[in-house]
């Protein structure tokens, strides 16, 4: 499967990602200005990104430790996850995620 970021800038970049791996762990593979500070802890938010609207109920939805970190952060959406949190799975195809 693939997914692709867009940029702050809107720059697009295409990653190929394994079955399993961490939204983050492919992010950051690509360059992408993800932190992920705290490692995967639920403890920074500093992996924030926004899914695209059409992909965003394709996910598992986020557990309740997740919501309540994404209440804190101050420029989340309706499509907001924390990527540290994001399993792929191959079913997925391909994915689109913003970095806000
Ligand atoms: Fe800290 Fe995701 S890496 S919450």
């Amino acid at each position: 499967m693939n997914v692709v970021f867009v940029g702050p800038d809107g720059s697009l970049r295409e990653e190929a990602a394994t079955p399993g791996e961490r939204l983050l762990d492919v992010a950051q593979r690509a360059g992408q200005p993800l932190e992920g500070t705290c490692g995967g802890d639920l403890a920074c938010a500093t992996c924030h990104v926004i899914v695209d609207a059409a992909d965003f109920d394709r996910l598992s939805p986020a557990r309740e430790e997740e919501e309540d970190m994404l209440d804190l952060v101050p420029d989340a959406r309706r499509t907001s996850r924390l990527a540290c949190q994001v399993r792929l799975d191959a079913a997925l195809g391909k994915l689109t995620v913003r970095l806000p």
